[in-house]
């Protein structure tokens, strides 16, 4: 499965607002248009985001190809200023933009500029599906025979350039016929448990039940859950880790029943610039998608909410790290600084 293709320099995603219910592909030729499907969650997941940022500096590039150079090399600036800003907790997006600045700003030569931007995006998605494939891998030996593994939100093909993080392991353990049940939080307020988690498994023949995200407690408390893996936006050098709002409250609920959690990320998940979670920002999202419940208005008129994206959870709630470079243990900010980056 995948959410997000280029070819004839124009970017095509599988719009995720609109699943399960229909799968419709939407085609971009300009960037600022991007820009606006990565704020508005056409596509959304942490590396999912980074390459659809990549693919969207093509478009730019083509854009602005006719300018001088000077005029271009401003115009992408903005362009690669702008998509930063679509979305500010996943760091995926800065990494791969910044990836594409330093072929822009360092061109081997001008006039091929255009073929390099495109051979650096293709070579970001492209690297992306084989980490999550070596994450898998590593990931599925530290899942239990016959588990139950719940996870949150949606941390899997469609929120990377396919196969998944947490996604990815759990489909690496199945294969190895270690999954008795998936148990997917619905993940309130948008849904990307219950509408993503469950559509990817479900085309893949892996057993999933969707849970609403005040069951988790009481499934672990009866003994249905043996592990909990999911993905991450942001991780700090010790660890500490931002993920989708709700991952705090089960990396405890799994402390308190001696379960075994797990986020899965690739390397470029990793901000090695800062020291822990606090520097993180979390994404303060309309509170409109709380108050409605898929445009029907399910609160009071008036009522105060609030809306993070995202809470970061503290290294010492996790068992382990499973990246694409193995599985890290404590101490987390060691092997964190020892892992090869690019
Ligand atoms: O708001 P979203 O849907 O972009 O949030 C996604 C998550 O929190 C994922 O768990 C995370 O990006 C990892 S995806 C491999």
């Amino acid at each position: 499965m995948e959410a997000i293709r280029f070819s004839n320099q124009t970017l095509y995603l599988l719009d995720q607002t609109a699943l399960p219910q229909e799968e419709v592909w939407r085609a971009y030729t300009r960037y600022q248009d991007v820009k606006n499907a990565i704020s508005t969650m056409v596509v959304r997941g942490a590396p999912a985001i980074g390459i659809t940022a990549a693919y969207a500096v093509v478009l730019a590039a083509h854009q602005y190809a006719s300018d001088t150079w000077e005029l271009f090399v401003s115009q992408m600036s903005q362009a690669i200023s702008d998509l930063n800003a679509a979305r500010p907790t996943a760091v995926n997006l800065s990494w791969a933009l910044e990836r594409m600045k330093r072929l822009l700003f360092s061109p081997k030569e001008e006039t091929l500029v255009l073929d390099a931007l495109l051979e650096e995006a293709i070579a970001i998605h492209n690297e992306d599906i084989q980490m999550n494939q070596r994450m898998g891998a590593f990931g599925a030996d530290v899942v239990p025979e016959n588990a139950g593994i719940l996870t949150h939100c949606n941390a899997g093909a469609l929120a990377t350039g396919g196969y998944g993080t947490a996604l990815g392991v759990i489909r690496a353990a199945h294969k190895q016929g270690r999954v008795s049940m998936v148990y997917a939080d619905e993940t309130r307020p948008l849904l990307q448990g219950a509408r993503l988690t469950a559509y990817e498994l479900q085309k893949d023949n892996i057993p999933v039940t969707v849970l609403t995200d005040n069951m988790a407690g009481a499934m672990m408390a009866a003994g249905k859950i043996q592990m909990v893996v999911l993905g991450c936006d942001r991780m700090a050098a010790n660890g500490d880790f931002a993920n989708k709002i709700g991952t705090y409250s089960l990396a405890i609920l799994a402390q308190y029943h001696g379960i075994p959690f797990y986020t899965a990320l690739p390397v470029s998940t990793i901000d090695f610039s800062i020291e822990d979670g606090s520097q993180i920002i979390i994404e303060e999202r309309d509170g409109n998608e709380v108050l409605n419940f898929f445009g029907v208005q399910t609160t009071p008129v008036g009522v105060l909410t609030c809306n993070p994206a995202f809470d970061v959870t503290p290294h010492h709630l996790l068992t382990g790290i499973i990246t694409d470079q193995g599985v890290l243990y404590p101490p987390f900010d060691r092997h964190i600084a020892a892992l090869s980056r690019r």
